[in-house]
């Protein structure tokens, strides 16, 4: 059978998030007695961390330079040493195990485009898995790379976790590649040690690789998240074959705007996705790779984010009531209707929320696991939360 034309996958993408809110919003204005909340994007929102403005400043000379690809030694050396000391692994190799990239958004992309045989026929197209609902760029990636998507529902029956056990074994089989995304956007679920566990004996088993995306590491309650190399060290795969592990210091360190993040695990897959990236060039700009090291050194603005994020956490459910999630800034609210709840949220109290529609997918069966919820994200510190959940208390619908 033939294989679809580039044209018709890109075509197949449906409207990002961001865009749905904006029509979902179009026409109505939001109440002007309040002060507005936006509690819609993932951004975090706190002082540029102090090293920031001296760092650049005394590196502004290599702005005159072209970087290269792979990212510096010095870089991918200090990224080396954070994987070392945050998940006590043994060793990893900076040369070889780590690639910078510019956020985790583009590489999340770009892997499946490395990973996944686009010549596949119509009929038998390689499967990515991936959560759902999901940060939504998987999905894209899928697409756009040519594979057939397969949504793992993270549901309250599962304990939000993505469900491994109800894939198929064909579906097994063909699979190239899986997402997994701990802590969870938008549900705050995390993988234990356990479910890194199995995935890898899956992805042993059925031949694909696994990328793990860890950009809501640092961001946690109570238990300070697992990752899938420190799972794949434990057992002995000091080679870390088969993973791929996604951070940045978007979320970590505050900094969405820098574009700046890291690739580490399987030499053999960080070789293949390098010869894409040869080509399609994501490189970060010299002064921000000296930042990058530096923010990967530092640990103290972190634990002074999660101090913050942690504040806002309580502030928000010791008003709004229920259980605090485990990781990540996001709430994830069952409410009657999403849709017509992130509207009223907009015109009756000044906030915006997103739709959990938005956020997932209709899976094999037609159900889109997000519907039923909204999604806010607590980036403005405790008295905004607080005053967010005391507003969305109040919406009528
Ligand atoms: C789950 C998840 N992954 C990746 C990203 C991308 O972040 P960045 O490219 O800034 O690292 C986001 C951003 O909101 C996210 O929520």
């Amino acid at each position: 059978m033939q294989n679809k034309s580039h044209q018709v996958r890109i075509a197949q993408l449906g409207a990002y998030p961001f865009e749905r809110l904006k029509a979902l919003f179009d026409g109505h204005t939001p109440n002007p007695e309040l002060e507005p909340i936006d509690a819609g994007a993932g951004e975090p929102r706190l002082p540029l961390p102090s090293f920031v403005a001296d760092t650049l400043n005394a590196n502004l000379t290599g702005f005159s330079k072209y970087p290269s690809t792979v990212g510096s030694i010095e870089l991918r050396t200090a990224i080396a040493a954070w994987l070392k000391q945050r998940y006590g692994l043994e060793s990893i190799d900076p040369a070889t195990q780590v690639l910078t990239a510019n956020g985790t958004r583009e590489s999340l992309f770009a892997i499946a485009h490395a990973l996944v045989n686009p010549d596949a026929p119509d009929d038998r197209r390689p499967y990515v898995l991936m959560p759902n609902p999901m940060y939504q760029i998987y999905l894209g990636a899928a697409i756009t790379a040519g594979a057939e998507p397969w949504f793992l529902s993270c549901s309250e029956a599962t304990g939000f976790a993505p469900d491994l056990a109800a894939v198929p074994e064909h579906v097994w089989t063909d699979t190239a590649l899986v997402y997994v995304c701990s802590p969870s956007n938008p549900t705050g679920w995390i993988a234990d040690e356990d479910y890194f566990r199995k995935l890898l004996e899956l992805a042993d088993r059925f031949d694909f690789a696994i990328v793990s995306d860890e950009c809501y590491s640092e961001i946690y309650w109570q238990q300070r998240p697992a990752g899938l190399l420190e799972v794949a060290e434990n057992l002995g795969r000091t080679d870390f074959s088969r993973c791929l592990v996604m951070n940045s210091l978007s979320k970590r360190s505050a900094l969405p705007g820098m574009r700046s993040g890291l690739i580490a695990g399987d030499a053999k897959l960080i070789r293949q996705f390098t010869k894409l990236r040869s080509y399609t060039g994501p490189a970060t700009p010299l002064p921000l790779q000296h930042v990058a090291a530096a923010a990967w050194s530092d640990e103290l603005h972190v634990e002074q984010h999660l101090d913050v994020y942690r504040a806002s956490l309580k502030a928000f459910f010791d008003v709004y009531g229920g259980e605090i999630p485990s990781g990540s800034f996001f709430v994830w609210l069952p409410v009657a209707d999403d849709e017509a709840f992130a509207l009223a949220a907009y015109t009756q109290q000044s906030v915006t929320v997103l739709p959990g529609t938005y956020l997932g997918a209709a899976d094999q069966n037609g159900i889109n696991p997000g519907t039923g919820y909204i999604r806010a994200a607590l980036v403005d510190g405790p008295e905004s939360a607080a005053e967010l959940a005391r507003r969305l208390k109040a919406v009528v619908i």
